[in-house]
């Protein structure tokens, strides 16, 4: 194993050094007969400042070496070098475990280690044949791991470990995969940041300035630096797609209901209308595609029945016939930040140039569905659930804005509405929706409104010809405090949750100089209070990721992933 060889040679030289330390200190004796003190003093520091240099450059570029080595492994050659045995469990746990722990000490990323994970590799030999075998897996803070809390960030839900593991914990062990970490969330899991008052807030990888991105910003954090190769995260509105765009990794939500969501604990368990996805989160597409193989497996499948029996289908995900792609650039609704409609911009040429035709797609009925389906929906009641689950704890900074009018009674609600809408026809409708529906058969008529939708856009789909959408996500990574101020950027994701429809983000450019000059120029579609607070989110940009989300019809999952991958290889090969 070559990064052992590099500390052995560390090792060999630190040997070097000290016998140069000695021989120094030989040689100072001779000295003092022959010139004097003074000279022969300064000799002999300049000789041991010779020697403390190479010490310090062979430990510096043994450090590198070790790196280097460890950032190239992908998660395919490290799975092959576990099963021939060339790596073993206990070398690549430790070596992440060292890694997780720097990395939490500069991005407040973790809750909480799974020392379980020790003790796991010794009994992780009986699973060699699992697809993860010895792969250290981080998991999001929500995901039942027996005897660790999982608190969705509030204080009500403290110190209730879980009785067992959830279902894709278990079925991660039985493939051998051994999850070692939990990761840090935001307040009640209904935010895109990351801050809460029980672990504080994580920080981005790339600008320690800017936010993670939420809910599964933990996750987003861990990988994007380099601390775990594969995670876990969940996804309502985005939680796994905005901080895999802010912190530059690959996020994939699957199909609402393609996995298992038992021991995954929520806030709002019970809300039907906008389901959430368990799902990879990762530094390349295939191992998304590897974790999600994994997960559909009959281990699943028997463990919870719920979920349709469908094994990974490889032939779908290796296929390369040209495809028919919708893209959007604007929504009309949240205007695409300079990065990210130019990341759209190139990915498209790129996909034209590789053969596939390129369709452009309007998404129907936007202003209708942000409100009235997606905020009605999860705020169907009012907010009251979330206002019980805060309870008995501080509100974190993070949530206090967003969550401040949810208390205010209906009257009020409805007056602010009706006052704003003259002036500001889109927060006019997010406060006439954060009313709730009011009685059961307004539900009812808000699940069918709903299940119209999904079926409208469908039919567009099929009137457009279209097998795969290529869609902005948000980005870049905004400041702090600003994501719980504007909630309505979520809808570049959160529409795919309503609809159910698979979809994920890979990071395709980094935000440029001009890019940040042109930000200073964004005025967005509606100029309202929430247009003027994101031109100062993605202020000062530059450098940080950038990337573009990948979108299918229900069940397409791998096909999806395809999409995603053949982005990913077309980007990689323009750059070089
Ligand atoms: C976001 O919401 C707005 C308003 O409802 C809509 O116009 C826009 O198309 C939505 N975005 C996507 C990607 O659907
Ligand atoms: C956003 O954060 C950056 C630091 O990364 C800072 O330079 C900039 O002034 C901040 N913008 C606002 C509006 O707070």
């Amino acid at each position: 194993m070559e990064h052992v060889k590099e500390l052995l040679c560390g090792v060999e030289l630190d040997r070097r050094a000290a016998a140069l330390l000695t021989g120094a200190a030989c040689g100072v004796g001779a000295l003092v007969v022959l010139v004097g003190k003074v000279s022969s003093h300064q000799t002999a520091m300049e000789k041991i400042q010779r020697a403390r240099n190479r010490r310090s450059e062979s430990l510096q570029r043994a450090e590198e070496a070790v790196r280097r080595y460890k950032e190239s492994l992908s998660m395919s050659e490290l799975t092959k070098q576990l099963k021939d045995g060339s790596l073993t469990p206990d070398d690549v746990l430790y070596t992440y475990m060292e890694k997780t722990l720097e990395t939490n000490k500069k991005l407040n990323c973790c809750t909480g280690i799974l020392l379980e994970s020790f003790d796991q590799l010794k009994t992780v030999t009986s699973n060699k044949d699992g697809l993860l075998y010895g792969v250290p897996v981080s998991i999001k803070e929500n995901f039942a791991y027996k005897n660790h809390d999982s608190t969705c960030g509030v204080v009500i839900n403290l110190h209730q470990p879980a009785e067992k593991d959830s279902v894709l914990v278990e079925v991660l062990k039985r493939q051998g995969a051994i999850p070692f970490v939990k990761t840090n969330i935001p307040q009640g899991l209904l935010s895109y940041d990351c801050s809460n008052p029980i672990y504080g807030q994580t920080v981005n990888p790339h600008n320690h300035k800017k936010t993670s991105g939420g809910s599964s910003g933990g996750e987003g954090a861990l990988i994007g630096a380099g601390g775990s190769l594969l995670g876990i995260g969940s996804d309502i509105g985005g939680s796994i797609r905005i901080p895999a765009s802010f912190c530059g990794i690959c996020g994939f939500k699957p199909t609402a209901g393609r996995l298992s969501l038992q021991g995954i604990s929520s806030i709002y368990r019970g809300q039907k209308s906008v389901p959430s996805s368990p799902g990879p989160m990762a530094k390349d597409v295939d191992s998304l595609a590897l974790c999600m193989q994994a997960l559909l497996c009959d281990h699943m499948f028997y463990l919870d029945p719920t979920v349709p029996p469908m094994p990974f289908n490889m032939q779908i995900y290796h296929s390369s016939k040209p495809l028919r792609i919708g893209y959007l650039i604007d929504d009309g609704y949240t205007q695409p930040t300079p990065s990210m409609a130019r990341g759209i911009r190139e990915v498209k040429a790129l996909l034209e140039q590789a053969g596939h035709t390129l369709v452009p797609y309007s998404p129907p009925k936007i202003n209708y569905a942000v409100p009235d389906l997606l905020v009605k929906g999860v705020l169907a009641d009012g907010g009251y659930t979330l206002l019980q689950k805060l309870k008995g704890g501080p509100v974190d900074s993070c949530l206090k804005e967003q969550v401040f009018p949810y208390s205010f009674p209906t009257w009020l609600k409805k007056t602010i509405s009706f006052l704003l809408r003259p002036m500001f026809p889109r927060v006019s409708a997010v406060f006439s929706a954060l009313c709730g529906v009011g009685s059961v058969q307004e539900l009812w008529q808000q699940h069918a409104d709903v299940e119209d939708y999904i079926r409208e856009t469908i039919a567009y789909w099929r009137s457009c010809n279209i097998d795969v959408l290529l869609s902005p996500v948000i980005g870049p990574a905004f400041n702090f405090s600003y994501c719980g101020k504007i909630t309505s950027a979520v809808n570049y994701t959160m529409i795919y949750n309503l609809l159910t429809f698979p979809a994920g983000v890979v990071p395709v450019s980094t935000v440029t100089a001009k890019d940040d000059e042109e930000v200073k120029h964004y005025k967005g579609n509606y100029q309202d209070h929430w247009d003027k607070l994101m031109k100062h989110a993605v202020s000062a940009g530059e450098g940080l990721p950038v990337a573009v989300q990948c979108v299918a019809l229900p069940w397409q999952d791998e096909l999806c992933l395809r999409f995603m991958k053949e982005v990913e290889q077309l980007v990689k090969q323009s750059r070089k």
